[in-house]
Formats: C-alpha cells, structure tokens, sequence
C-alpha cells in the first residue's frame, strides 16, 4: 500500500475516533446528567429582596461526554456545578443523575475545585487517600489502586512529600487524584487550572485528556478559557449573564486524540474561538 494511503487510514481513524475513547459520545447515548429547568436564588445581604442566580437551567451532558460551561464572571457557573454536586439544593426545577434526583453529595459524582483543598500536615498520598478513607472504602482496593494513579499522575516520586514542598500543578494533580481513586462516573471541575500559568495549564490539559480518553469518566468543567474549553470538549455550553440560563451548545468536531500543537494549527480551532468569541461578547 503506498504510504498516502496508509496516512489516510490512520487520519480517518482519528477523524472518527476509532479506539480513542470506550464509549459512544454521539445523540444515541442517554443522558447521564440532566438539568431540568433549575433555578436557584439567594438572599441579598442587609435583608434586601432575593436575587436570582440561576434560572431555567436546563442541560444534558451524556455518559463520557467532556463538556466544557463558559459564561461571564458572577453567571452562577459556580453555584450550578455545586448544584450538580449535591451540595446546594435547587430551589426551582430538578437535576438527575441517571433516573435519580440528586439532592446530596453521592459517590459517583467528585468535585474538583480551583485550589487544592489539602491538609498542610499530611502527605500527598495520605491526602490522596484521605477522600476514600471517609467514604470507607476498604483499604486494600485503595492500596491496589493508587499506585497505578500516582503514576499517571507523575507524582509517584511525590507520594511523601507534603503539599506545601510541591508547585501549584502538582497540587491540581493531586486534587485530581483524590477524586479519581474513587472512581466516581462524573468529575465536576471549578476553574481548576484557573490560577496556574499558561504552561502548567497547557500541560495538565492533556494529561486530563488522556486520564479521560482511557476511561469512561464524563467530566463537566466550568473555564474562564474558551480556549481551554475548545481544545478539551465535546461539547461547549455558553451562559448568559445572571441570572444565568445556558443560551448556547456549541459540538465541537475537532478530531481525537488532541495534540496541543496539532489542534491549534487546524484551522477549525480558530473558528470555534473566534465563534465562542463572539457568542460570548469578546468581539
Ligand atoms: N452562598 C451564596 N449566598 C449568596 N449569594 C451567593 C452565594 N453563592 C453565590 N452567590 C451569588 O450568586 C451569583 C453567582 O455566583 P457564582 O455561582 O459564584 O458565579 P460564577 O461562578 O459564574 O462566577 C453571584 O452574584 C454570587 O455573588
Ligand atoms: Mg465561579
């Protein structure tokens, strides 16, 4: 076979996304997260009128599914990540997961936020293992588990350091890892590479992409960055000011796997920024 060809078949491949992920992303997948019209509204402080934060939020995001939520500063991006978390209760509408109302924290569902939430006195394994040891998870499978993580996480040389002898990238990693060693079904995400610089940032991206790609784990992740978002997501959900609604569900066909250097040189990367762009007010 002339070499042309046997490219060609690598690059559909790819463009179909044979063999890169284990689950069907596609309408044909049921819904494992839906937000069905939720709002949510909190008191204004010195006894002023309620504000609403949240309102007729509706959303699917299906089983493996990596989605991205954009939207501007204050929008409720924050308040609605929480609500998917089980921590703040809706006050309109109903969010599942599955067939199931979520109305508190449940195990399939981990939470990761902007900055490492560590105890400065334990280690990074003893804090990695912390989250499993207060849903008691017998020790064993945590102990069988872990090491397998620390390595795709690059912080296998780091298990016995602790957090404050480690940079701000290797902290995310472990925020990440403690979430991941229980295997929940959903990772939530907060800005959680919104205060490390470009670099870190870039390179955690793909280490995310790659923990994702080789599992079946479906990540909802709230960015400030419509380029982070573009290069990581399926799917890009834009919000409005507040109260925030989600007034946009921009695919985003790029092909898989994603190679930073590869996808900012495809010229449909640079559409989708510069249609999020717009959508979002930027220009
Ligand atoms: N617990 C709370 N009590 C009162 N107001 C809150 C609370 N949490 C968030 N808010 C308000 O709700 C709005 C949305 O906040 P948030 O979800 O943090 O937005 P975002 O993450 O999009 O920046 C903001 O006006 C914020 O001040
Ligand atoms: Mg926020």
């Amino acid at each position: 076979m002339a070499m042309v060809d046997k490219l060609r078949i690598v690059e559909r491949a790819v463009a179909t996304g044979a063999a890169v992920h284990p689950l069907p992303r596609d309408g044909a997948a049921p819904a494992l997260i839906a937000v069905e019209q939720a709002g949510k509204r909190f008191a204004a402080r010195g006894g002023a009128q309620a504000f609403s934060a949240l309102e007729d939020v509706s959303m699917q995001i299906r089983q493996g599914e990596f989605v991205s939520i954009l939207g501007p500063s204050g929008c409720g991006k924050s308040t609605l990540l929480r609500m998917v978390a089980g921590l703040v209760p809706c006050d309109d509408g109903r969010i599942l997961l599955g067939a199931e109302p979520i109305g508190a924290p449940v195990p399939d569902i981990g939470v990761v936020f902007q900055t490492s939430n560590m105890l400065p006195w334990l280690t990074v394994g003893a804090n990695i293992r912390l989250g499993a040891k207060l849903r008691n998870l017998p020790r064993a499978q945590v102990e069988e588990r872990l090491p397998a993580l620390l390595e795709t996480l690059g912080l296998t040389a780091f298990a016995d350091r602790y957090p404050h002898e480690l940079s701000g990238g290797m902290r995310q990693r472990a925020a990440i890892g403690q979430i991941l060693l229980l295997q929940p079904r959903v990772m939530l995400m907060d800005e959680p590479f919104g205060a490390l610089d470009a670099l870190t940032r870039d390179r955690l991206n793909v280490e995310l992409l790659r923990i994702w790609q080789q599992s079946t784990l479906t990540v909802l992740l709230v960015t400030h960055s419509i380029h982070e978002a573009v290069f990581l997501s399926d799917r890009v959900l834009v919000m409005s000011e507040r109260p925030g609604r989600v007034i946009h569900d921009v695919r985003i066909d790029l092909p898989r796997p994603r190679q930073p250097d590869q996808v900012k040189s495809d010229p449909a990367y640079g559409e989708y920024v510069a249609h999020l762009s717009r959508l979002m007010g930027v220009f």
